[in-house]
């Protein structure tokens, strides 16, 4: 069966994944309209959807059938997901249809404004193995003398079916409380989701789940969306007071405008749906599963275990230092050292040096080379940390080029960290950047850059550029095209995505990325909240999380090595400790750990993530790979010091014993799934444990 069927007689499409399906169709007025997103049904089924006469048409709704991107014109009233201005001032479109063509699982129709020469192509792309749909649309101006005004352009809007009531998921946070899950229900209103900052943000994800209210982590019914971009983007809710909830969402915030030169095609970045039928647990699979296949460039690779030296040593490093303690962290089993801030210029401080990449020559007076030769000597492969996109006015580049930044005339620059933002729209700073970055890269060699971006955008303006609000789009392409480029000229070069932590977390960067920073907060006890909505859409895989000293820098909470060890195995492993200060005892304590790590890594890594919830303050996650299981349990305080119940599995086979590969305690398959696991955990607060269970045979 094709991915995408279309009826002519009813000027329908049928867009089919493996369980789930969607369907639009062409109104007679030319506006493609939304019919069905949901489980699997026919064409002759979505026909009969089609059919159903809407609801609540009256002179003041004339309109309420949903669009599938509303424009201004008639009689709308919702958020409009496309608008435009014409030159002689004439806002709002009319569609004339004309055709469409699919390619595989990739439809695009193709809408052509009655009047004026906008053009706009709505794609939609379906994957054989996955229920996610991607949508994106080209807008494209044909004329070859007048711009267009283009005041939003949405990549695509989504539609619930109707329910009487509605909740949506979403994550905020703040720097060092990143993914944060919250869920509440859907205000009849337009709320908006949002990054004004120039990047994704720490204070909101673009990423959102709706579902009637019912939905729990194991049954119900959740649409949910995520849009692939890495700069500022909105997402615009909106339930109406007859009953429909929709949201629209693109790149750009409010109050941008963007010109459309004659003749050019403005393509949007991918807003991407899924719909699942198990809860927000089978949401985030899912997601997991299209985030390896389709977004990421190295599914199949297992991460390294990394050390970076930002907690152990800030920005005071030198050869001596880092030689030190990369022959610390080499004896630990760490695979991958990466030298953080600190190495280049005058950079001492965060207030001095950023954009001046070359070593600093006292700190490294033979360059780069001997740590690089010592840390690969060692075993280990070699990473660098790097902040491409901005400055610190106390810079020779700054110096040199004070026009490079974002800023506006008769305004003041403001500073956040001491730095100012590069404007990498402007081809002449991209080019730059790329240059400096591909020298250092094929200097030495350098296996892993973390990619840090530690401010947000003000003062966002392009003096002389005609259409200085380009910059916000520009910008994130530029840094998109830079990774790509080295990427493709570096094949051995992998990259870390870091905004001050978790800023910079979404599936546009993730498609040129192998992992994220999850958060400047390693604190173990705020990691378990952290990870537990970063895991709502993004895998494992990706999910950096470092094991650093006691008390922890950003809380000054005392936990125990292994509780954070444990806490942080549930994703790529790190180790961001003081390793000079570390007694024998965790020195020893951590080779045993990154050993169980390397062991249960393919698991945890390439295997699928079940979020368990146990009695009380325990909280686990459970990896299945095969019939290989991992759970890692969490309990960071014990009320009342009462023991915890066994812990519920599931995904394990009913009839099959399976074996505590540290232990050799069997336990059956049923009574996992029934009765549970019974937790071996210390007494106390900060208790962890690791099980990992292996068929008996
Ligand atoms: C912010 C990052 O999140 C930290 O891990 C560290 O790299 C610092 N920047 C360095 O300035």
């Amino acid at each position: 069966m094709p991915p995408v069927l279309f009826d002519p007689d009813h000027r329908l499409w049928l867009l089919r994944g493996p369980t789930t399906a969607y369907a639009i169709r062409l109104a007679d007025d030319d506006t493609v309209r939304h019919v069905h997103w949901g489980a699997t049904l026919t064409l002759t089924e979505a026909v009969k959807v089609a059919e159903r006469i809407s609801p609540a048409a009256s002179s003041f709704e004339a309109v309420a059938a949903v669009d599938e991107l509303a424009v201004e014109g008639g009689a709308r009233f919702g958020p409009p997901s496309l608008l435009v201005r014409f030159a002689d001032g004439t806002r709002g479109v009319q569609w004339r249809y004309a055709g469409h063509d699919v390619d595989g699982g990739h439809l695009r129709i193709r809408l052509h404004d009655r009047h004026y020469p906008l053009r706009l192509t709505l794609h939609y792309r379906v994957c054989a193995d996955s229920d996610v749909i991607e949508r994106w649309t080209t807008v494209e101006n044909h004329d070859d003398r007048t711009p267009i005004t283009v005041l939003r352009c949405d990549s695509a809007a989504w539609a619930a079916p109707h329910r009487t009531d509605y909740r949506v998921s979403h994550l905020v946070g703040g720097w060092n409380s990143e993914f944060q899950l919250r869920r509440t229900d859907v205000a009849v209103a337009e709320t908006v989701f949002t990054s004004r900052r120039g990047v994704t943000s720490h204070h909101a994800n673009p990423r959102l789940a709706v579902d009637d209210g019912t939905a729990g982590e194991e049954h119900g019914e959740v649409w949910s969306t995520a849009l692939a971009w890495s700069g500022s983007w909105r997402i615009t809710l909106h339930r109406d007071p007859v009953g429909r909830t929709t949201w629209t969402g693109g790149f750009g915030h409010e109050g941008l405008t963007w010109s459309l030169a004659p003749g050019e095609a403005l393509d949007t970045p991918v807003f991407a749906g899924l719909y699942t039928a198990g809860g927000f647990g089978a949401a985030s699979r899912a997601w997991h599963g299209y985030v390896r296949r389709h977004v990421l460039s190295h599914p199949n690779e297992t991460r390294p275990v990394l050390y970076n030296s930002w907690e152990a040593t800030g920005f005071d490093v030198d050869e001596v230092g880092q030689i030190a303690l990369a022959a610390r962290a080499a004896s630990l089993g760490v695979e991958l050292f990466v030298m953080d801030d600190g190495w280049f210029g005058a950079r001492t401080g965060d207030h001095v040096g950023l954009g001046d990449w070359v070593p600093n020559p006292v700190r490294f007076p033979n360059g780069l080379r001997p740590l690089a030769a010592e840390v690969r000597r060692l075993g280990m492969r070699f990473g660098l940390w790097v902040e491409p996109e901005m400055v610190n006015p106390d810079s020779d580049l700054y110096r040199a080029h004070p026009d490079w930044v974002l800023h506006m005339t008769n305004r003041d620059r403001t500073e956040l960290r001491n730095q100012l933002v590069l404007n990498l729209g402007r081809p002449d700073t991209a080019e730059w950047t790329h240059a400096w970055l591909d020298r250092l890269v094929a200097a030495h060699d350098i296996d892993f850059l973390k990619w840090d971006a530690n401010r947000p955008f003000t003062e966002a303006g392009w003096p002389g550029h005609g259409d200085p609000d380009r910059l916000w789009i520009e910008h994130t392409r530029a840094v998109y095209r830079i990774m790509d480029r080295l990427r493709a000229d570096h094949p051995g070069l992998r990259i870390e995505a870091c905004a001050g932590g978790g800023g910079r977390a979404d599936l546009g960067i993730l498609a040129r990325t192998d992992q994220v920073w999850t958060s400047d907060n390693t604190d173990p006890v705020d990691r378990i909240d952290i990870q537990h909505g970063f895991s709502q859409l993004y895998p494992a895989q990706v999910m950096g999380a470092w094991v650093t000293d006691s008390p922890n820098a950003a809380t000054a909470r005392e936990t125990p090595l292994r509780f954070r060890f444990h806490v942080a195995m549930a994703g790529v492993l790190g180790i961001g400790g003081d390793l000079a200060a570390w007694t024998d005892d965790e020195l020893k304590e951590a080779v045993e750990l990154i050993a169980a790590y390397k062991r249960i890594r393919p698991v945890v890594q390439h295997g699928t993530a079940y979020r368990l919830r146990g009695d009380g303050t325990l909280t686990a996650v459970q990896y299945a790979h095969g019939d290989e299981h991992v759970v890692l349990a969490w309990c960071p305080t014990r009320p009342y010091g009462h023991a915890t119940a066994p812990l519920r599995l599931t995904a394990v086979r009913p009839e099959v014993v399976y074996r505590d590969t540290d232990t050799g305690a069997t336990y059956a398959g049923a009574v996992l799934l029934g009765s549970g696991l019974p937790l071996d955990l210390p007494s106390g607060d900060h208790a962890s444990t690791l099980v990992h269970l292996r068929p008996v045979g």
